[in-house]
């Protein structure tokens, strides 16, 4: 009986022996003049692919072999041996090669030839068997894995929050609507929307943060965090924004602004770091096609502290410099991509902590300064994205918290269990928000964040 391996595994030189067995799919074949074939396989296991030799005495060497094209999927047996090629630590002499599924070379569209992003886009049933595709979902897996361990090691509890709610968290309305009305119906009746008939007896939406609900549970256990997909129906058509994303948000009670910080910055530095170690051919490969000095940017923005700066200093910078942007910018206006990116990439030239912004721009829980203008913000910006991290210190007063609520003019009613929390036994606490795909696009240097994602939802877009 043979010994199924991975091919991570294989390619390692203390796997060599016999009766060794890998399952995957063929990349390559190539035949050679003395009468046997090279395959080169890949099961998704590693970046990297097995180099297969299949002997010309193969029962199935004219029958199967010898029609093995890209996509075929393949069960081979063998000895594997240390390889006398260069870049490759071992190699395998097949004994067996069964051909488990054909892939029609007419009508398989992932021939040799390269395709484009957006192309691949259209096959996204496909495009995980690319190199890039492969290395992307590897990366993105490494990234949710130092998460957990991260706040596991530092005493988050990790706790789910709701994904259907009443309450706009952002309070910028940009929500999916969750109703289990007859729309069709309802066109045809032109009444008003009665909503005691619907599913929850009240208008429901998709949740765009967890933050509310994780606040009452750190206000319990004192450090949890939340991980799953969030909604917005924001209709922006960019290379950084999904309508569907999927976000961490930790919460820690007695935390201030200064202990978020250092939160998030030792939070990035170890996500950065587990991607440099644990996933080096993905990295590499990176770094030699996608965003070259990928690798050596990251390893520099581990070892130096992350800059910092409010947001008056930046408003500051950005009036004063010589760069024209698009947008206006003025104290009391919302910083445009356009204006991160040239702080986070001319300015400092690295990850950029912005904090202390104007309370009209920033939602009604964030926590009012002693000044009465600013809040106890953070957004955490960095070269080529933008802003990757969103949070605060809270409003802990129930004075001011029932005050910036009405200014937002929310129904309180509706809020009344967030209220509570200052009520009985209200403390500091602070938390942030970190969108997985920016930090995929991030350490990964992809252009497009709808390509950092399985299956991403945009406008106009739902498919598979
Ligand atoms: O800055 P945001 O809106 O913050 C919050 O939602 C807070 N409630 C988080 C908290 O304090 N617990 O979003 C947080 C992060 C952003 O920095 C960005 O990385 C990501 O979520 N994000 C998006 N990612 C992809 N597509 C979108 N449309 C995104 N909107 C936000
Ligand atoms: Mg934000």
């Amino acid at each position: 009986m043979s010994q199924w391996i991975p091919i991570n595994t294989a390619r390692r030189l203390e796997s060599v022996g016999t009766d060794r067995e890998v399952r995957g799919w063929v990349r390559t074949r190539r035949d050679s003049k003395g009468g046997f074939s090279f395959l080169e396989i890949n099961d998704g296991s590693c970046f990297g692919n097995l180099q297969v030799v299949a002997p010309g005495e193969l029962d199935n060497y004219a029958a199967d072999v010898q029609r093995l094209t890209a996509g075929c999927s393949v069960v081979i047996e063998g000895e594997l041996v240390e390889s006398p090629a260069k870049g490759q630590a071992t190699e395998m002499h097949a004994t067996s090669v069964r051909v488990v599924g054909w892939a029609d070379p007419e009508t398989y569209p992932l021939q040799k030839k390269r395709h484009s992003f957006e192309k691949l886009r259209e096959w996204a049933h496909l495009r995980p068997r690319t190199n890039t595709f492969g290395a992307v979902t590897r990366v993105r897996n490494q990234i949710s894995q130092s998460i957990h361990q991260f706040f596991h090691e530092n005493g988050f509890f990790y706790t789910n929050t709701p994904i259907v709610t009443a309450s706009d968290c952002e309070g910028a309305g940009e929500m999916f609507r969750v109703t289990a009305l007859d729309l069709e119906m309802l066109a045809k009746s032109g009444g008003p929307v009665n909503y005691s008939y619907d599913f929850f007896d009240k208008p429901t939406f998709l949740t765009v943060s967890g933050q509310l609900e994780a606040e009452t549970y750190a206000c319990a256990l004192g450090r949890v965090y939340t991980f799953g997909p969030t909604f917005r129906a924001e209709n922006s058509n960019t290379s950084r924004h999904l309508a569907e994303f999927w976000m961490v948000e930790p919460e820690a009670a007695f935390f201030d602004l200064a202990d978020n910080m250092k939160l998030a910055e030792d939070f990035l530095k170890r996500v950065f770091n587990d991607c440099l170690n644990a996933c080096e051919e993905d990295m590499q490969f990176f770094d030699q096609r996608i965003e070259k000095g990928k690798i050596a940017q990251l390893q520099s923005v581990v070892e130096k502290p992350f800059s910092h700066m409010t947001y008056t200093d930046a408003i500051d910078v950005l009036t004063s410099c010589n760069e024209e942007f698009e947008y206006p910018i003025s104290w009391g206006t919302d910083l445009q991509a356009e204006h991160e990116r040239y702080l986070t990439e001319k300015h400092v030239d690295g990850p950029l902590i912005l904090t202390d912004y104007p309370s009209s721009i920033k939602p009604f829980y964030m926590r009012v300064s002693d000044d009465g203008k600013t809040v106890a913000a953070m957004d955490v910006l960095v070269p080529g994205v933008g802003e990757i991290i969103g949070g605060s210190q809270r409003e802990e007063r129930l004075d001011v918290l029932q005050r910036r609520m009405a200014e937002a003019e929310l129904d309180q009613s509706e809020y009344e269990w967030y209220i509570d929390l200052r009520r009985f036994g209200t403390v500091p606490h602070a938390g942030f928000g970190l969108g997985l795909e920016r930090v995929v696009q991030y350490v990964s240097g992809m252009g497009n964040i709808r390509d950092v994602i399985p299956f991403p939802r945009t406008p106009g877009n739902a498919d598979f």
